[in-house]
């Protein structure tokens, strides 16, 4: 997720020292990074490469074959583009965090994708709370070779400028989808669900937890549904949705969705674990293990 301003600097102005978020665009330093940064990314690689068989949308390993990224060493955001613009016109652009939300989605909607150039610490190896390196090329990058997929980022970038000029509430609902697609999101194959939503591609224990718990709801894709639906940021999710393929994703996201935002603005949000009697439900959670509290 990279919609929400973390990283800042402070800058001395007349006001005093003022916030200021970091948005600059840095080459990767990709000589600078340690043996424990390639080391990093080669344990994080082999273990999600095992973990994803069977679990990945076939859509996912198939961009992530074309995409050819390797464990023996974090790769060049350079090579990766020339794969990128000869197939989808997508590149990579390195930044050091999370960026303002307009900043954004202006470079999605220009088809450029901002990646951390960091990567976790060996200590951090199975969470941490702001996007790296990892989750950002493992997770996010090799679905934009998937041409329907890669035209859906750059359609979400353009209504997320748009929707930064309606009002916040707009961009609330915007970012739900967000979450529940590009982030957490599953998809219905021929053979059952599979991943598709890079926060859990890069992750081993929400890889499982998604797909075989009885712990959380898997509801089939309803686009005001999930824009209503408040969501974790700090534990599993307590809902999945489910999506029965990207041009299903394509086909709900095309139209003009003032006023969607308009009659969003006269319902309530929907607690994250809560069950519609509308909801096609492939899975009603048990609920176990879930906090009572702390929905975004
Ligand atoms: N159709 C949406 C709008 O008009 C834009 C959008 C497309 C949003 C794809 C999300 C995903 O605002
Ligand atoms: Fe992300």
């Amino acid at each position: 997720m990279n919609t929400t301003p973390q990283r800042v600097e402070h800058q001395l102005t007349d006001k005093g020292y003022v916030p200021v978020y970091t948005t600059a665009v840095v080459e990767q330093p990709w000589s600078s990074y340690s043996s424990d940064d390639h080391a990093v990314w080669a344990q994080l690689f082999e273990r999600q490469q095992k973990v994803l068989v069977g679990r990945a949308s076939d859509e996912f390993l198939t961009a992530q074959r074309a995409m050819h990224m390797t464990p023996d060493r974090i790769p060049k955001f350079d090579d990766l583009n020339r794969t990128l613009r000869a197939h989808t016109g997508w590149e990579l652009i390195g930044v050091e965090g999370l960026l303002p939300e307009l900043t954004f989605f202006d470079h999605l909607a220009n088809r450029r994708f901002p990646v951390t150039w960091w990567i976790r610490k060996p200590e951090q190896i199975d969470y941490l709370s702001e996007p790296d390196l990892f989750h950002d090329l493992f997770g996010h990058v090799p679905l934009l070779m998937n041409p329907v997929f890669a035209d859906y980022m750059q359609a979400y970038g353009k209504g997320g400028v748009k929707a930064h000029g309606i009002d916040p509430d707009a961009l609330v609902h915007l970012t739900r989808l967000y979450w529940y697609t590009v982030e957490f999101g599953l998809i219905k194959q021929a053979d059952g669900l599979r991943i598709y939503g890079s926060g859990i591609v890069s992750s081993k224990s929400e890889s499982i937890y998604s797909l075989e718990s009885n712990a959380p709801n898997r509801i089939g894709f309803d686009l005001e549904r999930v824009m209503r639906t408040r969501y974790r940021i700090d534990t599993f999710q307590k809902t999945y949705f489910v999506i029965d393929s990207f041009e299903q994703l394509m086909r709900a996201t095309e139209p003009d969705f003032t006023p969607i935002y308009q009659r969003l603005r006269e319902h309530d949000s929907i607690p994250a674990g809560d069950v519609l009697a509308s909801d096609a439900v492939f899975n009603r959670g048990t609920g176990e293990g879930w906090l009572t509290d702390g929905d975004v």
